[in-house]
């Protein structure tokens, strides 16, 4: 039957660095806020005039060269974001053209934090299928559009970046991408959304007027489902295949808050020594905390040919999941 695997990977972090230190210049905030409530020290800013899909061309190429194969064997494009250069066309698509690919399907996900999980539960399912060989997951974004620079609550937490990976087929049985537990609740909607700008609230004077073009979010509310989403996520993978928590060798977390990692740390008995971690240096990118990670985590010798590792997040929506890899190229 044959197995989906993760070939290559890369990411693309944008050179402006945004410090606590900074914000304390823009609202009421400090260092020591920020740093004891969320671990993040800094975030990356996507400068003006590119967007997501200049950020994502770049992870892009990055895994590609770190793959066995070239650009022109990717047969499709996934691309997970929030926040797409326009309405249309898709960030799939742009990001077909700057890599010179055409005539391949490219699409868009819109799954918020989660979007890199649910990418690669995807691109499992087609290349499983044996219908696709080599699939370009890629997540890219740029929160910093989104965010309101006057709202403390939510301005420390963003940044921008991007993520991707070459999912493969090899013929290998019981390797790469062995599987994923993927959900959402539609019902929590309104904890983390972005008010005006879609067909609901078209942006007009009033809505740029009362900022309805920046996220809003219920920080505390989220912050609980969170722990108890990605609680959950890990504990029915690994009731799925059967595995007891010693099994894994590294987590993957999507990178919200430090405390958020923390606590999932101690509810599932696992020690955060065994959760990749870099907030600190990059703060939320959305969907694209999870490749960036993966990225970093085997560029360090994090991850070793066999490992087992489980990628974890929750996002907007409420959506959340995770995948089950056997790390072996
Ligand atoms: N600096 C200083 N004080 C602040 C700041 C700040 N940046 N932000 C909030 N405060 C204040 C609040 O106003 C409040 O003051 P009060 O007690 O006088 O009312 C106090 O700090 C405590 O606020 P809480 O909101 O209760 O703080 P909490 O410990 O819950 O931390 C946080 C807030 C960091 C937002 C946390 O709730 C969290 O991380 N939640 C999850 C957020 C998340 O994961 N969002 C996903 C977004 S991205 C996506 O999916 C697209």
């Amino acid at each position: 039957m044959g197995s989906a695997f993760i070939n290559g990977t890369g990411s693309y972090l944008p050179e402006k660095v945004l410090t606590n230190r900074d914000l304390e210049m823009m609202v009421d905030t400090s260092d020591e806020w920020i740093t004891t409530r969320t671990g993040i020290k800094e975030r990356r800013i996507c400068p003006a005039g590119k967007c997501s899909s200049d950020l994502g061309y770049e992870a892009s190429l990055k895994a590609i060269e770190n793959s066995s194969i070239n650009v022109e064997d990717i047969e499709m494009i996934i691309c997970a974001t929030i926040t797409p250069d326009m309405y249309f066309p898709s960030k799939g698509c742009m990001i077909q053209k700057k890599l010179g690919l055409n005539n391949i399907p490219s699409f868009d996900i819109s799954a918020a934090c989660s979007g890199f999980i649910y990418g690669l539960e995807i691109a499992r399912n087609f290349v499983e299928n044996k219908k696709y060989k080599n699939i370009l997951v890629v997540a890219a974004e740029c929160m910093s559009r989104l965010t309101d620079y006057t709202d403390r609550n939510t301005c420390v937490l963003l940044g921008d970046g991007a993520g991707a990976a070459v999912v493969s087929y090899t013929e290998k049985e019981n390797t790469g991408i062995l599987g994923s537990y993927i959900s959402s609740s539609g019902k929590y909607g309104k904890l983390l959304y972005v008010p005006a700008g879609g067909s609901l609230l078209p942006a007009s004077f009033e809505t740029v007027e009362k900022r309805l073009h920046f996220m809003k979010m219920e920080g505390p509310a989220l912050f609980k489902i969170a722990v108890q989403t990605m609680t959950e996520s890990v504990l029915a993978i690994l009731k799925d295949f059967n595995l007891k928590k010693e099994d894994i060798s590294l987590i993957v977390p999507h990178q919200a808050n430090l405390r958020i990692i923390s606590s999932v740390s101690k509810n599932l008995g696992i020690p955060l020594e065994k959760f990749f971690i870099n907030i600190e240096k990059y703060g939320n990118m959305s969907a694209a905390c999870v490749p960036v990670a993966l990225d970093e985590a085997a560029r360090e010798g994090r991850i070793k040919q066999g490992d087992l590792i489980v990628t974890v997040a929750f996002g907007a929506g409420l959506t959340w999941g995770a995948n089950l890899i056997r790390w072996e190229k």
